[in-house]
């Protein structure tokens, strides 16, 4: 799969979404106002580029962990099974908790992940997500933010990868296979 040629289609620019997380900042900032610390939970690796330019957007005081989940591999296709392959490294008891998770397609990833950590009881744990894939929804969750509704399409680029690959570009493109 990850052999087949494929193109890459230009779907939101770098613009629209420094523009989108800047919005985005000030309605985080509103409900976490007054915090001590707000937990900023990255889901690697895909939301790496997002977390960098949101906590930079954020007047708040932050500290930034993360967690890894098994992914899809090389293939397009989700896997149901969702397992944590590296927790974080603080305690989150008690704290303000935002997870960002690069994109919500089933669901699963983020309903599993949320589970977890709503058991270590924080203060208070909301979610953001930079893309949403409402028309693949399986698990019933949806983030307390949401960038960009998108497409049943398989995207690419902002931190976002197919095989590992093309998670450098500064856009969000769409994979258009060719060929054959
Ligand atoms: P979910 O558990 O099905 O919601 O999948 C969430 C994870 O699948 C995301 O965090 C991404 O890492 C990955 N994913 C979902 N859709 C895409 C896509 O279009 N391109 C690349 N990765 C994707
Ligand atoms: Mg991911």
């Amino acid at each position: 799969m990850p052999d087949r040629p494929y193109v890459i289609d230009k779907l939101i620019s770098a613009k629209s979404i420094a523009a989108r997380i800047e919005a985005l900042s000030h309605e985080i900032e509103a409900e976490f106002a007054g915090t001590q610390k707000l937990v900023v939970v990255g889901l690697l690796r895909g939301s790496f580029v997002f977390i960098a330019d949101l906590v930079r957007e954020l007047d708040l005081p932050v500290e930034v962990d993360f967690v890894e989940t098994s992914s899809y591999g090389n293939s397009t296709e989700s896997s149901r099974e969702v397992r944590i392959l590296k927790d974080l490294r603080g305690d989150i008891e008690g704290r303000d908790v935002l997870v960002v998770e690069d994109i919500v397609d089933t669901g699963h990833t983020l309903f599993h992940v949320l589970g977890l950590l709503n058991s270590r009881r924080p203060h208070k744990l909301r979610t953001i997500a930079l893309l949403d894939k409402p028309s693949r929804r399986e698990a019933d969750i949806c983030a307390d933010w949401t960038g960009f509704e998108i497409p049943d399409e398989f995207v690419v680029g902002y931190g976002i990868d197919f095989a590992q690959r093309n998670r450098n570009l500064p856009y969000i493109g769409k994979v258009r296979f060719t060929g054959e």
